[in-house]
């Protein structure tokens, strides 16, 4: 190996300022569930909390609301509250029992408001608890802090609070914090030794402002080391007006847990930045972190450090710049060298206006696994200097991240990584990239990220067939083949995210595949052949796709594992039709029968049988048989009724009465009743003695009742049980209504209480209550008194009426009689 490697790092700084990441996204995943459960009452000009919020709340933010004060009374019950944020509410008070209505809170974010004192926090479910920029006086934590067992963040500041002593912390004693935030960017007056000692967080970030108390800064190192703390985050460690000459951080020498350091928003200059370096390549440290600082050279020959001790290598595997600022707005000199000693496996060097990266960077870094150059002012020639003669580069390299460049032609890139004989993973996304010639990538480049350059839909000619992870999020590509995809046959990562794609090929086939997004697309519904031509598939996105809500995505419901899904449910709505517009496709309830046709035709068939049965069943119960036969009977009675009319104008008759019993009571008909009303000269049509032979029997029947005055009904419960004399009843009680007439009488054999009749007797039992009738005496004497009131009634009418017609009766009967057959 080539000893000596010297590199002057030539760099344009400019300020270049990057979004920062959304601090409320993680919690956000956490807790809600669905978007309907999220309540947003930020910049409202709240004085208090709403009376009603529905107790499904998952996630409420309040923030930037006058309310000052939180009570348990005033605030509402909500058993399934996750997220709560109230910042800048002015907030100087929180009862104590408002928490026992949050029993499933998480995260809770009071910041930027004005307590006085740290509020009397106690949720054992909580994890994220962010106090910062408050107005209290010091960081005495209340007793409840014991009950925190689940915390994890805890985020503390005040402007008010400039010392820290021996208790302030001792609640969280038994606590194990992942990451603590202390302080709110003033000096820190007076530490007792200690304090932080009882504390054992994994990551410490101190927002203390420490010129000029550097006895202050040395006593809490000494109490980290203690705690064996192996992160620690330092911000605006030193004011800007600062005079910093000896090295503060001498004591991180020391301290042998530590593998990360960080230094955020500082002014920084040369000559201090040739110190810290000595310290930084002495310590233990493992990783290191210059982020958002601003860079001065206050001696005209930059920075000077060289490096070669012969009995020790540095320990520092990665080293951030993120964000650099140059104070002077020039080339700043670095002349640095570092010899064997330096085994970075990680340089991130980004934000900072770099536009040239200079020859001797792309040799000397034998060891160097990832570099990352994102986010400067890098062109093709930018990075790959005309003038710079070498045969390898970064010998180790495996990945290399340039994303947010002005990188531009695709072909001269790849011919270009060639010399990177162990690159595996190139991010170009965001930059000006276009296709031009055929490209030619190296067999060892497996993963490819083009996202955020316009290229669309003939990039996957410019692809190689090695690789196995492609990732053209935002590249205008508007529909995808099974033609594009087949050149890949390692394919294992496809992400085509925010593009214009409008439906996934069903024949889509990539053994290997195993994460899929399409999320942000044109796709309207999805196929369910497209997952059988991926079997590996382990994670899929698809939300944020305009979902057309039909049968379609019934399978996608029903027969989808979600958990394969990483962006289910919120991501997911329907768009059309407008009915659905705007729902949670969760919450999109189709049922299987309005989808699928062999169960709907199943279902179908299930229906009208049980229609059927039930319609039968009914029909049976109700004696619909009976009454269909009674229909028949009463159209012909109907029929004959008008030829008829005339005859019944003149009130003329065959007979007296027309007797209708059940042939169980015949005895009774035959040896009294007809002997003695016969004997006592009327005529009486009876059944069997008086009906035509060979004559249907309904005809009969109509034909007696119509010849007679009178119909006598020998009532008994055989004739209740007899479907004949039901016929009989019936058809006289249709000619008494049609002609006006008193016409039935009721001879009671036995007694029938009227309510023990049957449904169907409906009409017998109402006439058996309106309508006079006989009984049957059991003894004897009375019968005297039964046979006169029964002849008197049957005597109101003249004989020679009743027998003036029968001529014409007969002949009319006869008549009808060959109409029937
Ligand atoms: C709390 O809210 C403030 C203000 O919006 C935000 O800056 C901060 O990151 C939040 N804290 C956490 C832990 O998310
Ligand atoms: C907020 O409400 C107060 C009274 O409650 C009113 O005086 C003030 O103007 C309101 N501010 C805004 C921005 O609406
Ligand atoms: C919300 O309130 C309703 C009725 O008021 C109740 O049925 C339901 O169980 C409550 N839900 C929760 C999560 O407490
Ligand atoms: C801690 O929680 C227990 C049980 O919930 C409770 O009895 C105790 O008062 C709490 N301690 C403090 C200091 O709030
Ligand atoms: C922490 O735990 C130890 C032993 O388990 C106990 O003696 C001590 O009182 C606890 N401290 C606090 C503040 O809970
Ligand atoms: C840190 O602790 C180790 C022993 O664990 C000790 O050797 C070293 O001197 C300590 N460093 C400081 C700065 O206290
Ligand atoms: C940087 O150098 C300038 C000029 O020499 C000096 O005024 C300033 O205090 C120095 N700042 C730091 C942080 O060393
Ligand atoms: C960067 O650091 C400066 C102090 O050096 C600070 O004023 C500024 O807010 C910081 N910017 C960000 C984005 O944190
Ligand atoms: C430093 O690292 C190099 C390369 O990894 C190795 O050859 C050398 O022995 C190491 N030297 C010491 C003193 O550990
Ligand atoms: C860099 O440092 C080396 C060794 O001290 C010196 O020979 C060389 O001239 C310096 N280069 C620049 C450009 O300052
Ligand atoms: C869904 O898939 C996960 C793993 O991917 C598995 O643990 C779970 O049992 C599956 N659920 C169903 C209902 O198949």
């Amino acid at each position: 190996m080539s000893s000596q490697g010297t590199g002057t790092v030539v760099l344009v700084l400019l300020s270049l300022l990057t979004p920062g990441c959304m601090a409320d996204e993680y919690p956000f995943k956490m807790c809600v569930t669905s978007i309907r459960r999220i309540v947003d009452l930020s910049n409202q000009n709240r004085t208090s909390f709403p009376e009603f919020l529905p107790n499904t709340t998952e996630y409420l933010d309040i923030s930037h609301n006058p309310i000052k004060s939180i009570t348990a009374e005033a605030f509402p019950r909500l058993p399934l509250l996750c997220f709560l944020k109230a910042t800048f509410c002015g907030l100087r008070e929180i009862s104590p029992s408002v928490f026992q209505h949050l029993p499933a809170l998480q995260f809770l974010n009071l910041s930027s408001n004005e307590f006085r004192s740290v509020p009397a926090v106690s949720l054992p479910r909580l994890t994220f608890l962010d106090l910062s920029e408050n107005l209290f006086e010091g960081y005495r934590l209340p007793e409840s802090f014991q009950n925190l067992t689940n915390l994890q963040v805890l985020s503390l500041g005040s402007k008010a609070a400039q010392s820290v002593l021996l208790d302030d912390f001792k609640p969280l004693a038994n606590i194990s914090l992942h990451h603590l935030v202390l302080g709110a960017g003033v000096p820190w007056r007076a530490y007792e030794p200690g304090a932080l000692g009882m504390l054992s967080p994994q990551k410490l970030s101190l927002y203390v402002d420490f010129c000029g108390r550097f006895d202050v800064f040395n006593d809490l190192l000494v109490d980290l080391n203690a705690t064996r703390l192996s992160a620690l985050r330092f911000l605006t460690v030193f004011s800007d007006d600062c005079d910093v000459t000896v090295d503060p951080f001498l004591n991180v020498r020391s301290m042998p847990y530590l593998r990360k350091l960080t230094v955020e928003n500082t002014w920084i200059n040369s000559s201090f930045l040739q110190i810290f370096l000595t310290t930084i390549c002495l310590a233990p440290l493992q990783e290191f972190f210059f982020v958002n600082i601003t860079y001065s050279e206050d001696k005209p020959d930059g920075v000077q450090f060289h490096f070669h001790p012969a009995d020790r290598n540095i320990s520092m595997r990665a080293v951030t710049f993120d964000k650099v600022i140059h104070y002077q707005y020039r080339y700043p000199i670095f002349n640095m060298s570092f010899g064997d000693a330096l085994n970075l496996k990680y340089l991130k060097f980004s934000g900072s206006g770099m536009n040239i990266l200079p020859c001797k960077i792309l040799t000397t870094m034998q060891t160097l696994e990832t570099l990352d150059v994102s986010d400067n002012l890098l062109s093709d020639l930018g990075f790959w200097w005309p003038s710079c003669s070498y045969t390898s580069a970064f010998p180790s390299l495996k990945r290399l991240l340039m994303s947010k460049n002005r990188f531009a032609s695709l072909s001269f890139i790849s011919k270009q990584v060639h010399a990177m004989r162990r690159l595996e993973s190139l991010d170009l996304s965001f930059n000006s990239i276009y296709l031009d010639e055929r490209c030619n990538w190296p067999a060892h480049l497996i993963e490819i990220n083009l996202g955020n350059n316009n290229l669309g839909n003939d990039v996957f000619k410019h692809l190689s067939p090695n690789f196995e992870r492609i990732y053209l999020s935002k590249t205008g590509i508007t529909a995808i083949t099974q033609e594009d995809l087949s050149g890949f046959p390692k394919l294992t990562h496809l992400q085509l995210s925010f593009n214009s794609i409008k439906t996934l090929p069903e024949q889509l086939s990539a053994p290997n595949l195993i994460r899929l997004f399409v999320d942000q697309n044109a796709i309207t519904t999805l196929s369910q052949e497209v997952l059988v031509g991926l079997p590996q598939l382990q994670i899929l996105k698809v939300g944020n796709n305009p979902f057309i809500c039909s049968c379609d995505l019934h399978w996608f419901l029903i027969g989808l594992n979600t958990s394969l899904l990483l962006d289910w449910p919120l991501d997911y709505m329907c768009s059309a039709p407008v009915k659905f517009a705007g729902l949670p496709l969760s919450e999109y309830k189709i049922s299987a029968i309005a989808c699928e046709t062999w169960l709907q035709t199943a279902v179908a068939f299930a229906v009208l049988l049980s229609v059927a049965t039930a319609a039968g069943l009914i029909f049976y119960k109700l004696d619909g048989v009976w009454y269909t036969k009674m229909l028949w009977v009463w159209i012909r009675v109907k029929r004959r009724g008008k030829k008829r009319s005339h005859l019944l104008k003149n009130m003329s008759f065959s007979y007296h009465a027309f007797i209708s019993y059940s042939h169980k009571d015949a005895d009774f008909v035959n040896g009294e009743l007809a002997p003695s009303l016969e004997g006592a000269g009327f005529s009486l049509c009876v059944h069997e003695r008086d009906f035509v032979p060979g004559e249907w029997i309904i005809d009969n029947i109509i034909n007696c009742v119509e010849s007679s005055y009178k119909t006598l009904f020998v009532l008994s419960k055989d004739f209740v049980r007899s479907e004949w004399c039901n016929y009989e009843l019936f058809f006289a009680q249709h000619r008494e209504i049609n002609i006006q007439q008193d016409s039935l009488v009721f001879l009671l054999l036995e007694p029938i209480p009227a309510d023990c009749l049957p449904k169907k007797y409906l009409r017998l039992r109402t006439l058996l209550r309106q309508q006079t009738y006989l009984e049957w005496p059991k003894d004897e004497w009375k019968r005297q008194v039964f046979w006169a009131s029964l002849k008197s009634m049957l005597h109101m009418a003249d004989k020679s009426i009743v027998l003036r017609d029968a001529a014409a009766d007969l002949a009319d009967t006869a008549a009808l009689l060959t109409n029937q057959s």
